[in-house]
């Protein structure tokens, strides 16, 4: 089986909904333990009853991403229940602060969206390093987005973040490659989750005519079909499908790569 990932356990930031949980239900489909951590108690429940319906173990965490000491106690917690993290996917991530619509920059937004995106990213990774390094194993995914390298659709401040996990990706891959870490980086394309549901109620608040009326669902797949060759969205099963290989052996030797998943939105 290509992505096998027996005997492993993940670690999956934001893993209750949207991609997180494609990459929660993918990983355990391909044998892997996971570890759900989340700043939404609600979400990550139901994602673990997902995951041991697939006859997996499954744990939960509350983690912060922003937080340097929610993120401390929680992996604390977690390496006592688990002993060890093979895997960290860094999948959590904002488009904004809250009341973000992306039509004008606020200060606020570049600040909240740097904090969880790129910082949230370096400390929950430098926290779970340790225990890889001890072992001399670990894999780690973090989740970009087209928006780094296609600008159209999406803001300054989100662009920049998504470009710097690319540029920290590989300053961590270089680094550890020696102690047998592998470090990438998925860039999804548009996948219709509460990340755009959101963003499109902000901008129907505000009067958007674009928004204004009409079914959110449409308005994403026409938006979509401007930028996106294969005219269709991408979906969480996809970014799962594409991190549980990432997570394998059968990727034993791709380290400090970007890999696009956006139906040929960007070809590099
Ligand atoms: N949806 C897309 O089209 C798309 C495209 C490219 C990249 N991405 C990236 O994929 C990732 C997931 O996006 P999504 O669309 O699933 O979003 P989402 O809003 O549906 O889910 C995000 C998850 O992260 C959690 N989260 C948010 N802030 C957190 C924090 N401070 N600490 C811990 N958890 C936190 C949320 O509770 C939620 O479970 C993000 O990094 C996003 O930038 C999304």
């Amino acid at each position: 089986m290509l992505g096998n990932l027996n005997n492993k356990i993940a670690l999956i930031t934001g893993g209750g909904q949207g991609l997180g949980l494609g990459i929660v239900k993918r990983m355990a489909e391909q044998g892997a333990d996971i570890v759900i951590a989340d700043i939404n108690n609600n979400n990550t429940l139901d994602a673990k009853e997902i995951v041991e319906k697939l006859g997996n173990s499954a744990w939960t965490s509350y983690m912060d991403v922003t937080d340097k000491l929610s993120i401390k106690n929680s992996i604390e917690e977690i390496i006592s229940n688990t002993k060890r993290i093979d895997i960290l996917v860094n999948n959590a991530g904002v488009a904004g602060a809250a009341g973000s619509t992306g039509t004008f920059f606020r200060d606020i937004d570049w600040e909240f969206t740097w904090k969880v995106n790129v910082k949230g990213v370096a400390d929950v990774t430098e926290a779970v390093l340790p225990y890889m390094l001890k072992r001399k194993y670990g894999k780690i995914i973090n989740i970009s987005s087209v928006a780094a390298r296609a600008a159209k659709y999406t803001t300054a401040y989100y662009a920049t973040t998504k470009m710097s996990v690319i540029a920290y990706t590989q300053a961590l891959a270089r680094e550890f490659a020696s102690q047998n870490i592998n470090v990438n980086a998925i860039a999804p394309g548009r996948i219709w989750t509460a990340f755009h549901q959101d963003w499109m109620e902000e901008r129907d608040k505000l009067g958007d005519d674009v928004v204004k009326g009409r079914d959110r669902y449409e308005v994403f797949l026409e938006s979509l079909r401007e930028v996106i060759p294969m005219g269709r969205p991408q979906t969480p099963s996809d970014i799962g499908a594409l991190a549980a290989f990432l997570a394998s052996e059968d990727a034993s030797n791709i380290t400090g790569q970007t890999i696009q998943c956006d139906g040929g939105q960007v070809m590099v």
